[in-house]
This record gives C-alpha cells, structure tokens and sequence, in this order.
C-alpha cells in the first residue's frame, strides 16, 4: 500500500510516499526556517501562509519523485494534531481535497506520535514491550509508556518550555543563530560541560515518581549568569567565545542529565525493556550517546531515529498512517484539525 504523507503543523511542509509502514519512496521537506530566523522562533500566520503556498508543489515534487500519478497512490495520511492551527488547516484541507479528487481514503495522524515511529520505521517490527518513548521538539517534551507499539499514555511532560524551544531560547540568549539547538550542539563540544554546574530541568527533583520537566529554571538560570542577576557576587559572564562555548556545553548537559534521568526512571517503574527516542532534539549528538550508553548499561534496547526523520517530516506521517488505517480504517472528510493535546494514538 502506497500512502501519500502530508505534514504541515509547524513550519516544515513535507510530502512524503511511504510502503507499506516502512519503504521510504519519496521525502520532500521544505523548511520555513529562513522566513522565522529574525523573530528567533515560529509565527504561526508566517507560518500558515507559507504552507499554503508552498504544499502543492512540495506534494508534486513527492509524486514525481516516485514515479507516481495521483491515482497511484492508496491512503492519505495528515498530521491533524496537535500542532500550530492555521499550519494543520492548510494540511487538512490538502489532504481531504486530494483525497476527494483521487477517490482514495484518508486518516488522520498524530504528529508525536509520528515522531515515536520514526525511530524504529526503518526496521519494521516495533521494540520490546513495554517501551518507554521520550520525544523531545520545539513543541513538545513527553514521557509516554507503550503498552502497544501504537498506543500510548502520558506519563510526564514539561510544565512550561519544550526541550528544543529552551535550546532556541538560550541561543538567542547566547547571541547564536536559529534555530539554536544545532548550534549549541555543535558548539557545546568544545566546551566545559561541568564549568556552570546548571540544574536539571525536572519540575520537582525531589520526588523520585513526578517524571515532569521545567526547561523555563534552566533557561532563566543561564540569563542569570549571563547578566549576573541574581548571584551573589553580582558578576556578569560576557559573551567571549570560551564563555559561550562554556554556557552552552553546560546548559546542554544539565538538559540532557534530567531528560536521561527522567527517562530511566520511566523505565524502571514501567519494567520497559526499550527505550525510543523521537523530535528534532533527538538530533542532539549528547543526548543520543549519553541515553545510548545508559540503556546498554541497563539492559535496555535502545532505538535512536536517523538524523533525517529527527526534525519534523511526512515519511513518519505516512508510515504511521499506514498503521492507523490498517488498526481503524479511514476517517471520515469532517476529519478535523486539533491544535492541542496529543493522546499518542487515536483521535
Ligand atoms: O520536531 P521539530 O522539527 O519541530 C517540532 O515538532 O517542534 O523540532 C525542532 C526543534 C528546534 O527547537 C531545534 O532547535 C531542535 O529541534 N533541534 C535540536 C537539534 N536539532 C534540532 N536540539 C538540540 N540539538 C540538536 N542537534
Ligand atoms: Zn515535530
């Protein structure tokens, strides 16, 4: 079954032609990230409008680059939730319209839930259950518990900023480019990790059982030792290039401290025996090593996405909708786009 993927609730627009789950035929992202660069984050009527005009083509350019007319395809499949409203609408549509036009079915498919999948779509049989999914983008920061390899339940999540939008903001802080997380990265390796001792961004670190983050403290905490707010000896650290380098590498490792811990703790109470790494932060070369060597340590299988299916992309939209459609059928052409809540499953 070849299905058509379309995702459009951020501010990438990608057309993707996935068969059967996992055979990757066309992927076609086209960023908006050069039209958000100088507000240092996403506006969403941009947005929207951008995907508007730039969808058709990129879904021309997946069915050309497929070899396929639209009659070929079987099954559309669109991000509905969540995500940015006016940016899901314009991929709603889309896909209804082709559907309507093309006589084919459509589902729709939940967007981290997506990202979920795309670490182990390539292999095409799920991870050991139960897993544990960490996602981890500019929109989203979510502990889930898989009982089902497609079904899910929340088990923490962030009280304020997601991990990526925390990455963005301290770039912007540390007077970087956006978006800030490939940036810090990068520059966080020739830094000192352990030179700003920053604290993990977990809501309530005392308690072993509350698996929620707050990246907003961990955020704050580095503008204060950047203007020297709050410190005792008043000091500002300026923005040299030691100091940056050194800011960055430790705000990265206090991130990715409470999101490993937060995980394995995840684990352990689930009994899981995997764990799956999903969002653009799971580009994040610490965050990958120190979960990868964590899990091994544990026992635990670890799936870890391919660089190309971290940030967001339709080949993880059409390959899970391939499995919707297979566990519930089609849904109907009042298929609605819903901004808020991601249930990791149904809609
Ligand atoms: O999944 P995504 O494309 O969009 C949402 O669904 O939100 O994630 C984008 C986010 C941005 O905040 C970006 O800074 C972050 O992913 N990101 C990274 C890295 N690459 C992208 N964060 C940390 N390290 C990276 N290497
Ligand atoms: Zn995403």
């Amino acid at each position: 079954m070849r299905v058509l993927g379309i995702e459009t609730s951020c501010d990438e627009t990608a057309a993707a032609i996935v068969a059967d789950g996992r055979e990757v035929l066309a992927d076609v992202v086209k960023s908006q990230v050069d039209l958000h660069r100088e507000y240092r984050g996403v506006v969403p009527e941009i947005a929207s409008r951008s995907h508007l005009e730039v969808l058709l083509p990129v879904v021309r350019e997946a069915l050309a680059r497929a070899s396929m007319q639209p009659h070929d395809v079987d099954l559309v499949a669109v991000t509905n939730r969540p995500g940015l409203v006016g940016a899901l609408i314009v991929g709603v549509a889309t896909a209804k319209a082709f559907a309507l036009a093309a006589g084919k079915p459509i589902v729709g498919v939940d967007h981290v839930a997506a990202h979920a999948y795309a670490a182990w779509m390539d292999e095409g049989s799920p991870p050991p259950l139960p897993f544990i999914a960490l996602i981890v983008s500019g929109g989203h920061t979510v502990l889930y518990r898989h009982d089902d390899p497609f079904t899910s339940t929340e088990i923490g999540s962030t009280c304020d900023d997601a991990a990526g939008e925390a990455f963005d903001k301290v770039a912007a802080l540390l007077q970087l480019g956006y978006p800030g997380g490939p940036i810090i990265d990068r520059l966080a390796k020739e830094g000192d990790p352990r030179r700003f001792a920053f604290k993990p961004p977990l809501a309530n670190p005392r308690d072993p059982d509350d698996l929620d983050f707050s990246f907003s403290g961990l955020k704050t905490a580095v503008r204060y030792k950047i203007t020297g707010e709050n410190s005792r000896d008043a000091t500002p650290t300026p923005l040299d290039e030691k100091n940056v380098r050194d800011l960055a590498a430790s705000f990265q490792e206090a991130a990715v401290d409470g999101l490993v811990s937060a995980t394995l703790r995840a684990a352990e109470r689930s009994n899981a025996r995997a764990v799956v790494l999903g969002g653009g932060c799971a580009a994040n070369s610490r965050l990958r090593a120190r979960l990868a060597d964590a899990c091994a340590e544990r026992g635990l299988v670890v799936k870890l996405p391919r660089m190309n299916r971290c940030t967001d992309n339709a080949a993880m939209i059409a390959g899970l909708g391939f499995h919707e459609f297979r566990r519930r059928g089609a849904d109907a052409l009042d298929l609605d786009a819903v901004p808020t809540g991601s249930d990791g499953a149904t809609p």
